[in-house]
């Protein structure tokens, strides 16, 4: 099939410039094997794994599935009981991957390490500032997620329509761009924005091989871009998850002055886990994007990645063709 080469698919040495992010609970071998096996990145999710000797594990898994490249995502999250975060770091040191997606804090601490082992670092930010601060301190290159996405849009609320462009009229290394990508309009509007690619979240959680419940893909093919809540404005901490009762319970909370203590129990992760597990969608709280607005069907993984690129390439076509010369003479 036809290819879209930018500095990005270049520089990593994969086919078509998409990604697959890291997602809680969902990154898993089956989905991140088949989004690489099509030619994207495909990208394990180093905290869904209990502990780091089950991430090589996952990894191994995943090797079986495709010998192509995958990256493993690395959220550094401020947590009351942080997980052994350098163990993990060496976990995937040790297992020999190549391309790791950092997030959620500045990826300066972990540079030496991973520079030494010959690894290329994605740092997924949600501000030109932090994307700055992540070129300056080496990553190869930045994936940077408007207000649209999945999961942490940040506290700016700038979308991807101007976020992208200021991104990548400041910065050198290539820049991804993330948050509302379902398609190949969305990756042509990428490319023409000046990112060298797309990271999509939701839409490869709502394809085959993604490993939540049917009946959480077919919520998010039913459901539209108004269905969704940003849960923790007050706290500085915001989440773009999926409208439910639970959501709207800890909005109404916060709002009314709660604290975090008071949504705790709403909000736990196990909570969450049960949704993708168990199907139940109003079990707790859980991530999804506006972009589900735009998701009408349930493919594989692969589908996504080749019918996005070639979706992007007949509409760069069309674009194109509308240039009309003015006639000399
Ligand atoms: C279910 C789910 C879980 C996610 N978990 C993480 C995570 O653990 N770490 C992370 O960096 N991003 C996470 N994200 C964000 C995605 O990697 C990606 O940046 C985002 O989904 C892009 O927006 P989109 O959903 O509009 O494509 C998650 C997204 C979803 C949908």
């Amino acid at each position: 099939m036809t290819r879209l080469a930018t500095p990005f698919t270049e520089a990593f040495g994969i086919e078509h410039p998409v990604v697959q992010g890291g997602m809680m609970w969902v990154g898993r071998a089956e989905l991140a094997a088949a989004v690489s096996e099509a030619g994207g990145l495909g990208m394990i999710t180093a905290l869904t794994q209990p502990t780091p000797a089950d991430l090589v594990r996952e990894i191994e898994r995943a090797r079986y599935l495709t010998t192509k490249p995958i990256g493993v995502n690395l959220t550094i999250l401020p947590s009351i009981t942080p997980p052994p975060y350098d163990e993990y770091r060496r976990a995937i040191i040790d297992a020999g991957i190549t391309i790791v997606e950092t997030a959620g804090a500045n990826p300066e601490p972990h540079m030496e390490l991973f520079r030494e082992h010959g690894i290329k670092v994605i740092h997924k930010c949600t501000s030109v500032r932090h994307a700055l601060t992540a070129e300056r301190v080496g990553v190869d290159a930045v994936s940077i997620d408007g207000f649209e996405c999945a999961g942490h849009p940040g506290e700016d609320d700038v979308p991807g329509l101007v976020l992208i462009p200021a991104a990548t009229q400041r910065l050198s290394i290539p820049v991804i761009a993330s948050g509302g990508f379902a398609d190949g309009r969305g990756l042509a509007a990428a490319l023409i924005l000046g990112a060298d690619g797309v990271n999509m979240g939701t839409r490869f959680m709502c394809t085959t091989e993604s490993p939540v419940a049917r009946s959480v893909k077919e919520h998010i093919v039913a459901a539209t871009e108004l269905d969704t809540e940003l849960i923790f404005r007050p706290l500085r901490n915001t989440a773009r998850v999926a409208s439910n009762e639970v959501s709207r319970e800890v909005v109404q909370i916060l709002a009314e002055g709660g604290e975090f203590a008071d949504v705790r129990e709403l909000v736990a992760g196990a909570r969450g886990r049960t949704v993708y597990e168990n199907g139940d969608v109003e079990a707790g709280v859980w991530s999804v994007g506006l972009v589900q607005g735009l998701i009408t069907d349930i493919p594989s993984a692969g589908e996504v990645v080749r019918r996005t690129v070639n979706q992007a390439v007949a509409e760069l076509r069309r674009v194109g063709s509308l240039i009309v010369e003015p006639v000399l003479g």
